[in-house]
């Protein structure tokens, strides 16, 4: 089981422990986490699944779709900006803690 961790523009804190979803978006729209939309259902083509990764996790960099999305449509992009549908669920993930842009 994976633990992730999404930090609300509010503050608030969801930990969930993912089973069966794909990816961190999924985790975030199957249990009902607010402030990511993934309207695209995850093909790397809205940005509405924005995020900034907080925790120290080695991720691989984006790939090129992804960082032409970041950089043309992500609001307010930083230096820990991803998509959570690009970000995909291992074992390495487990511990993750992303946080909510303000606007998608
Ligand atoms: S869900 Fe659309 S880009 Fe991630």
């Amino acid at each position: 089981m994976i633990t992730i961790t999404f930090i609300l523009n509010d503050g608030t804190r969801h930990s969930i422990d993912a089973e069966s979803e794909a990816n961190v978006m999924q985790v975030a729209t199957f249990n009902d986490v607010r402030g990511i939309e993934g309207a695209c259902g995850g093909f790397c083509s809205c940005a509405t699944c924005h995020v900034y990764v907080e925790s120290a996790h080695a991720l691989p960099a984006p790939a090129a779709d992804e960082e032409t999305m970041l950089t043309g449509t992500a609001a307010k992009r930083e230096s820990n900006s991803r998509l959570a549908c690009q970000l995909k669920l291992g074992p390495e993930l487990d511990g993750l803690v992303v946080r909510m842009p303000e606007v998608q």
